[in-house]
Protein backbone atom coordinates (compact mmCIF):
# COMPACT_ATOMS: atom_id res chain seq x y z
CA UNK A 1 0.00 0.00 0.00
CA UNK A 2 1.06 3.24 -0.59
CA UNK A 3 0.38 6.60 1.48
CA UNK A 4 0.68 9.82 -0.26
CA UNK A 5 0.96 12.46 2.41
CA UNK A 6 -0.15 16.13 0.71
CA UNK A 7 0.57 18.54 3.18
CA UNK A 8 -0.77 21.47 1.15
CA UNK A 9 -0.10 24.78 2.70
CA UNK A 10 -0.56 23.39 6.71
CA UNK A 11 2.74 22.90 7.40
CA UNK A 12 4.50 26.16 7.62
CA UNK A 13 7.40 26.06 9.84
CA UNK A 14 10.52 23.77 8.99
CA UNK A 15 10.93 22.60 12.57
CA UNK A 16 7.35 20.80 12.11
CA UNK A 17 7.75 19.65 8.48
CA UNK A 18 10.91 17.92 10.21
CA UNK A 19 8.91 16.52 12.86
CA UNK A 20 6.39 14.73 10.64
CA UNK A 21 9.04 13.83 8.22
CA UNK A 22 11.22 11.85 11.34
CA UNK A 23 8.24 10.63 12.39
CA UNK A 24 7.52 9.10 8.98
CA UNK A 25 10.82 7.20 8.63
CA UNK A 26 9.77 5.49 11.92
CA UNK A 27 6.53 4.43 10.53
CA UNK A 28 7.58 3.58 7.05
CA UNK A 29 10.35 1.30 9.16
CA UNK A 30 7.93 -0.49 11.47
CA UNK A 31 5.03 -1.23 8.81
CA UNK A 32 6.47 -1.23 5.60
CA UNK A 33 4.02 1.55 4.31
CA UNK A 34 5.22 2.62 1.34
CA UNK A 35 4.97 6.78 2.19
CA UNK A 36 5.41 9.58 -0.02
CA UNK A 37 5.21 13.01 1.56
CA UNK A 38 4.56 16.19 -0.35
CA UNK A 39 5.67 19.09 1.67
CA UNK A 40 4.98 22.72 0.54
CA UNK A 41 7.82 23.98 -2.23
CA UNK A 42 10.73 25.48 0.15
CA UNK A 43 10.54 22.64 2.40
CA UNK A 44 10.86 19.53 0.25
CA UNK A 45 15.01 20.77 -0.91
CA UNK A 46 15.25 20.86 2.94
CA UNK A 47 13.48 17.73 4.39
CA UNK A 48 15.02 15.43 1.04
CA UNK A 49 18.54 16.88 0.74
CA UNK A 50 20.79 13.35 1.24
CA UNK A 51 17.68 11.31 2.57
CA UNK A 52 18.80 7.62 2.59
CA UNK A 53 15.57 6.36 3.61
CA UNK A 54 12.38 4.44 2.62
CA UNK A 55 10.88 7.94 2.53
CA UNK A 56 10.20 9.22 -0.50
CA UNK A 57 9.29 12.95 -1.87
CA UNK A 58 6.62 14.56 -4.03
CA UNK A 59 5.85 17.73 -5.52
CA UNK A 60 2.43 19.10 -5.06
CA UNK A 61 2.64 20.55 -8.85
CA UNK A 62 4.94 21.05 -11.25
CA UNK A 63 5.14 24.54 -13.62
CA UNK A 64 3.47 24.15 -16.94
CA UNK A 65 7.14 25.94 -18.02
CA UNK A 66 10.43 24.76 -18.43
CA UNK A 67 13.60 27.00 -17.22
CA UNK A 68 14.64 30.45 -17.88
CA UNK A 69 12.80 33.95 -17.41
CA UNK A 70 9.82 32.49 -15.69
CA UNK A 71 10.19 34.40 -12.13
CA UNK A 72 8.32 32.45 -9.49
CA UNK A 73 8.10 28.69 -11.00
CA UNK A 74 9.30 25.37 -9.94
CA UNK A 75 10.04 23.63 -13.12
CA UNK A 76 9.77 19.72 -12.68
CA UNK A 77 13.51 19.48 -13.20
CA UNK A 78 14.34 22.07 -9.92
CA UNK A 79 11.93 19.58 -7.89
CA UNK A 80 14.16 16.38 -9.32
CA UNK A 81 16.92 18.16 -8.42
CA UNK A 82 15.56 19.10 -4.85
CA UNK A 83 15.08 15.24 -4.52
CA UNK A 84 11.32 14.45 -5.85
CA UNK A 85 10.42 11.02 -6.98
CA UNK A 86 6.38 11.90 -7.71
CA UNK A 87 4.48 15.15 -8.67
CA UNK A 88 1.00 15.75 -7.69
CA UNK A 89 -0.64 16.83 -10.96
CA UNK A 90 -4.27 18.32 -11.27
CA UNK A 91 -5.02 18.76 -7.76
CA UNK A 92 -8.98 19.80 -7.40
CA UNK A 93 -7.29 23.14 -5.33
CA UNK A 94 -5.35 23.78 -8.48
CA UNK A 95 -7.74 23.06 -11.18
CA UNK A 96 -10.25 25.41 -9.06
CA UNK A 97 -7.43 28.66 -9.78
CA UNK A 98 -7.75 27.59 -13.82
CA UNK A 99 -5.62 24.23 -14.89
CA UNK A 100 -7.53 23.18 -17.40
CA UNK A 101 -6.84 19.69 -18.97
CA UNK A 102 -4.59 20.78 -21.93
CA UNK A 103 -1.95 22.41 -19.17
CA UNK A 104 -2.21 18.98 -16.57
CA UNK A 105 -1.01 16.97 -20.04
CA UNK A 106 1.87 19.48 -20.35
CA UNK A 107 3.05 18.98 -17.04
CA UNK A 108 2.52 15.00 -16.62
CA UNK A 109 5.12 15.19 -19.57
CA UNK A 110 7.34 17.59 -17.57
CA UNK A 111 7.18 15.51 -14.86
CA UNK A 112 8.26 12.49 -16.74
CA UNK A 113 10.94 14.16 -18.64
CA UNK A 114 12.77 14.94 -15.76
CA UNK A 115 12.33 11.20 -13.85
CA UNK A 116 8.86 12.05 -11.47
CA UNK A 117 6.10 9.28 -11.44
CA UNK A 118 2.91 11.72 -11.89
CA UNK A 119 0.26 11.28 -9.35
CA UNK A 120 -2.87 12.39 -11.54
CA UNK A 121 -5.60 13.99 -9.42
CA UNK A 122 -9.17 13.20 -11.14
CA UNK A 123 -12.63 13.81 -9.85
CA UNK A 124 -16.26 14.73 -10.12
CA UNK A 125 -17.82 18.13 -8.36
CA UNK A 126 -20.90 15.90 -7.36
CA UNK A 127 -22.50 12.83 -8.21
CA UNK A 128 -25.65 12.91 -9.56
CA UNK A 129 -28.13 10.30 -9.84
CA UNK A 130 -28.14 9.98 -13.42
CA UNK A 131 -23.87 8.98 -13.48
CA UNK A 132 -22.67 12.11 -15.37
CA UNK A 133 -19.86 11.60 -12.79
CA UNK A 134 -18.74 8.83 -14.73
CA UNK A 135 -18.39 10.74 -18.24
CA UNK A 136 -16.75 13.87 -16.10
CA UNK A 137 -14.42 11.34 -14.45
CA UNK A 138 -13.51 9.83 -17.70
CA UNK A 139 -13.24 13.18 -19.70
CA UNK A 140 -10.46 14.59 -17.40
CA UNK A 141 -8.60 11.22 -17.97
CA UNK A 142 -8.86 11.23 -21.40
CA UNK A 143 -7.88 14.94 -22.21
CA UNK A 144 -5.21 14.60 -20.00
CA UNK A 145 -3.52 10.85 -20.98
CA UNK A 146 -4.31 11.31 -24.67
CA UNK A 147 -1.44 13.86 -26.03
CA UNK A 148 1.29 11.59 -24.23
CA UNK A 149 2.79 8.68 -25.31
CA UNK A 150 1.88 5.47 -24.88
CA UNK A 151 4.71 4.35 -22.67
CA UNK A 152 4.08 7.84 -20.90
CA UNK A 153 0.77 6.98 -20.43
CA UNK A 154 1.32 3.97 -18.69
CA UNK A 155 3.86 5.23 -16.23
CA UNK A 156 1.60 7.83 -14.07
CA UNK A 157 -0.53 6.89 -10.66
CA UNK A 158 -4.22 8.15 -10.99
CA UNK A 159 -5.87 9.38 -7.39
CA UNK A 160 -9.28 9.44 -7.43
CA UNK A 161 -10.27 12.40 -5.46
CA UNK A 162 -14.27 13.35 -6.01
CA UNK A 163 -14.23 16.92 -4.70
CA UNK A 164 -17.62 16.69 -2.43
CA UNK A 165 -15.35 14.30 -0.05
CA UNK A 166 -12.37 16.70 0.20
CA UNK A 167 -11.51 18.54 3.59
CA UNK A 168 -13.87 16.96 5.43
CA UNK A 169 -14.30 14.30 8.29
CA UNK A 170 -14.63 10.27 7.74
CA UNK A 171 -18.58 10.48 7.64
CA UNK A 172 -18.05 12.41 4.65
CA UNK A 173 -16.08 10.25 2.33
CA UNK A 174 -16.66 7.92 -0.15
CA UNK A 175 -18.41 4.65 1.20
CA UNK A 176 -16.13 1.56 0.12
CA UNK A 177 -18.95 -0.49 -2.08
CA UNK A 178 -18.76 3.29 -4.23
CA UNK A 179 -15.38 3.18 -4.56
CA UNK A 180 -14.92 -0.52 -5.79
CA UNK A 181 -17.23 0.36 -8.46
CA UNK A 182 -15.05 3.57 -9.33
CA UNK A 183 -12.21 1.70 -8.94
CA UNK A 184 -13.67 -0.30 -11.30
CA UNK A 185 -14.88 2.44 -13.51
CA UNK A 186 -10.93 4.26 -13.83
CA UNK A 187 -9.13 0.78 -14.71
CA UNK A 188 -11.66 0.19 -17.42
CA UNK A 189 -10.82 3.98 -18.88
CA UNK A 190 -7.17 3.47 -18.22
CA UNK A 191 -7.70 -0.05 -20.82
CA UNK A 192 -8.78 1.78 -23.22
CA UNK A 193 -5.81 4.53 -23.19
CA UNK A 194 -2.91 2.66 -22.10
CA UNK A 195 -1.62 -0.03 -24.32
CA UNK A 196 -2.37 -3.38 -24.67
CA UNK A 197 -2.09 -4.77 -20.87
CA UNK A 198 -0.52 -2.22 -19.36
CA UNK A 199 -2.88 -0.76 -17.24
CA UNK A 200 -3.11 -4.01 -15.23
CA UNK A 201 0.05 -2.45 -13.84
CA UNK A 202 -1.85 0.79 -12.85
CA UNK A 203 -2.06 2.51 -9.66
CA UNK A 204 -5.37 4.01 -8.75
CA UNK A 205 -5.24 5.91 -5.11
CA UNK A 206 -8.54 7.11 -3.24
CA UNK A 207 -8.14 10.45 -1.93
CA UNK A 208 -10.87 12.82 0.50
CA UNK A 209 -11.55 12.94 3.71
CA UNK A 210 -9.39 9.49 4.43
CA UNK A 211 -9.01 9.47 8.41
CA UNK A 212 -8.14 6.40 10.61
CA UNK A 213 -11.75 5.79 11.01
CA UNK A 214 -12.22 4.79 7.36
CA UNK A 215 -8.92 3.88 6.10
CA UNK A 216 -9.56 0.56 6.67
CA UNK A 217 -12.87 -0.03 5.22
CA UNK A 218 -11.78 2.22 2.11
CA UNK A 219 -8.66 -0.13 1.59
CA UNK A 220 -10.23 -3.65 1.93
CA UNK A 221 -12.11 -4.85 -1.60
CA UNK A 222 -11.93 -1.29 -2.52
CA UNK A 223 -9.24 -2.54 -5.56
CA UNK A 224 -7.26 1.23 -4.76
CA UNK A 225 -3.42 0.62 -4.33
CA UNK A 226 -3.54 3.10 -1.76
CA UNK A 227 -4.35 6.78 -0.58
CA UNK A 228 -3.49 10.68 -1.26
CA UNK A 229 -4.27 12.15 2.49
CA UNK A 230 -4.35 15.65 3.21
CA UNK A 231 -5.29 17.05 6.41
CA UNK A 232 -4.90 13.71 8.45
CA UNK A 233 -1.44 13.85 7.71
CA UNK A 234 -0.28 16.86 9.57
CA UNK A 235 -1.89 16.03 12.63
CA UNK A 236 1.18 13.76 14.20
CA UNK A 237 -1.37 11.28 15.96
CA UNK A 238 -3.82 10.90 13.24
CA UNK A 239 -0.99 10.19 11.16
CA UNK A 240 0.48 7.06 12.52
CA UNK A 241 -2.56 5.61 13.50
CA UNK A 242 -3.94 5.82 9.78
CA UNK A 243 -0.38 4.16 8.77
CA UNK A 244 -0.61 1.53 11.53
CA UNK A 245 -4.39 0.63 10.22
CA UNK A 246 -3.41 -0.39 7.06
CA UNK A 247 -0.71 -2.28 8.28
P1 LIG B 1 -8.13 15.57 2.66
O1 LIG B 1 -7.39 16.06 1.33
O2 LIG B 1 -7.54 14.26 3.05
O3 LIG B 1 -7.89 16.66 3.64
O4 LIG B 1 -9.60 15.43 2.29
C1 LIG B 1 -7.07 15.16 0.31
C2 LIG B 1 -6.51 15.91 -0.87
O5 LIG B 1 -7.04 16.98 -1.21
O6 LIG B 1 -5.52 15.47 -1.48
Amino acid sequence: MLIVANWKAYVEELPKAKKLFAASKRLARATGITIVLAPPAPFLGALAANNKSKVSFSAQDVSVTTGGAKTGEATAQIYAAAGATYAIIGHSERRALGETNAVIAEKLAHALAHGLTPILCVGEQERDGEGRYLAYVREELTLALEPLTAKERSQIIVAYEPLWAIGKTAADAIESNDLAEMTLYIRKVLAELLPGKSSRHSFVLYGGSVEPGNIRALAADSGVEGFLIGHATVDPLMFSTLVKQLA
